[in-house]
Formats: C-alpha cells, sequence, structure tokens
C-alpha cells in the first residue's frame, strides 16, 4: 500500500552544485509552512508572524544553510501521483508538500557539572544562544563535556495530525543529533542531550514529548524574542551512543 507520510532530512550543506540549485526551493517551502505554523498556533512559539513574515528570502536561506540547523520535515504523500518509492529524501522534499517541521539546533559543549538544568534561557534566540557559544570540534572536546542540542519549531498541519508523525519528526531529529554527535565525538563517546521548551498550557505538545521519553526538568517565566510573556516547561531527552 502507498504510504501517506514520509519523513524527510534536508540537506544539511549546499556547496555542491546539484544540491546548491535547489536551496532557493527549499527555502520557499520552509518558508511557507513555517508562516502557516505561526499563523494557525500562534501561542505554541516564542516568535510570532507578524516578526517572520518580514524576514527576507536571504535569511530563510540561511536557516537551511545554517550549520547548526538540522532540519526535519513530515511530507505529504497523500495526493495521487505523490509515489515516492526509491527517492532520496531531496527529491522527495523538492516534490511533496511539507505537512510538518522540526529543527534540531546545536551542538555546544557544557561541561557535564553544569548539565543538571536546561543551560539555556527560553527568553533569547535558540539560534542565538548556540551561535554566540564556541564552535564544537572533535579537537575541543573533552572528557566531562557533554553536547547540548535544542529541538525547536515543532509543527504539524492541523490536517495531519494524530497520525503519528508529530512522534516521527521527533524521532528524526533525535537521530540527527546521535549522527552528529557519533561524527563529533568520535572515538571519544561524549554523551549528549536535547532540551525543549513548551508553553506551560500546551497539552498535546508536553504529551507529545513525554510520550517521546522527554522528561520535565523545570519551569521558567519568559519574555520571547517575540515579545511574548508566559511560563514555559523545559524537558530534556539524553541521547545515548551505546
Ligand atoms: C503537538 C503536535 C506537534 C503533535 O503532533 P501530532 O502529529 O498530532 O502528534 P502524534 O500523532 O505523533 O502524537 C504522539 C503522541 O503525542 C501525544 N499527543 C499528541 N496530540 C495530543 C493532544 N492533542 N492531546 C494530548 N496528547 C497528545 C499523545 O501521547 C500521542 O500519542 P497517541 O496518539 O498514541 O495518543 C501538534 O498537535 C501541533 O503541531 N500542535 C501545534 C504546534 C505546537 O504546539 N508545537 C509544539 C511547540 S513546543
Amino acid at each position: 500500500m502507498a504510504r501517506s507520510f514520509a519523513i524527510v532530512h534536508l540537506p544539511r550543506k549546499y556547496d555542491s552544485p546539484e544540491v546548491a540549485t535547489h536551496l532557493a526551493t527549499l527555502a520557499t517551502k520552509l518558508k511557507a509552512i513555517r508562516l502557516e505554523a505561526l499563523k494557525t498556533d500562534p501561542d505554541a512559539f516564542g516568535s510570532t508572524y507578524e516578526r517572520e513574515v518580514a524576514f527576507t528570502d536571504e535569511q530563510w536561506a540561511e536557516r537551511l544553510t545554517n550549520p547548526l540547523a538540522q532540519h526535519v520535515v513530515a511530507l505529504d504523500l497523500r495526493e495521487p501521483g505523490n509515489d515516492m518509492d526509491g527517492k532520496s529524501d531531496l527529491e522527495m522534499a523538492l516534490a511533496a508538500p511539507f505537512v510538518g517541521t522540526t529543527v534540531l539546533i546545536g551542538p555546544r559543549a557544557v561541561s557535564s557539572s553544569q548539565v543538571s538544568d536546561s543551560q539555556m534561557s527560553p527568553s533569547a534566540s535558540p539560534w542565538a544562544q548556540f551561535h554566540d557559544a564556541p564552535s564544537v570540534t572533535t579537537e575541543t572536546l573533552s572528557p566531562g563535556t557533554e553536547l547540548q542540542y535544542a529541538m525547536n519549531g515543532v509543527w504539524v498541519h492541523p490536517n495531519g495530525r494524530r497520525a503519528g508523525l508529530g512522534k516521527q519528526l521527533i524521532d528524526g531529529a533525535l537521530e540527527a543529533g546521535k549522527r552528529d554527535m557519533k561524527r563529533l565525538s568520535a572515538p571519544k563517546r561524549v554523551n549528549g542531550f536535547v532540551v525543549v521548551f513548551v508553553e506551560k498550557d500546551n497539552e498535546p505538545a508536553t504529551g507529545l514529548y513525554e510520550a517521546c521519553g522527554f522528561k520535565n526538568i523545570g519551569e521558567e517565566e519568559y519574555t520571547s524574542a517575540g515579545g511574548k510573556e508566559g511560563v514555559v516547561v523545559a524537558l530534556r531527552q539524553n541521547i545515548s551512543l551505546n
């Protein structure tokens, strides 16, 4: 039977001509679904539609080319003719409509003695917090360091909800983190973890993260980059390479 949905990873690098030629198309699709998410569920995100609708095409492209970003997308294959058998992630992402997204941001190195809390502020942009941290390389990783990632922008279109896509997007992001950790930490095998912030009263998202194994590690008041105030819960999941 044909699949209704697929989860794919967008390219991380756009320096080869074969991939670079698709950057503008992917950035346009990413922009469309992110703006739809901000419009449909304004209370779910720190940012706002008004803030991001003003972004330039270059800013959307930078979200994709950012070396600290790994985008995971759910594709809608329900339209006739959307048979994707044998196609690569990139080919599928170009051909099918986006129906869900998330992005894993990071890593940054945190000393193991400091990881008992989230080490991040929900008030600031997660992008800025990772950009401002020293970049992580295999050479700079020391024993007693953990790699921290943040998951952001989890969204599934209302017409695709309760079909397991949220869970599959998160599994995809965790898998991307694991791959990244293996690449960076070999042969040192450091530990890693992912943090996500969720509005305290966002029951679907809290239910989703808990169903995916995230644990509540505390609550904080915040004023977001988009100017919103509220209380968020920080949830964390460890990534193990074993
Ligand atoms: C939260 C969201 C991503 C869930 O997506 P989804 O594809 O419907 O989730 P799934 O089908 O994978 O659900 C997995 C589990 O999460 C939990 N869950 C999902 N939706 C839920 C809801 N409305 N109420 C309670 N629990 C819910 C359940 O445990 C569910 O398992 P079940 O269906 O076997 O009961 C989606 O509702 C959404 O986009 N909401 C608006 C944006 C948002 O809040 N993003 C999070 C920002 S922090």
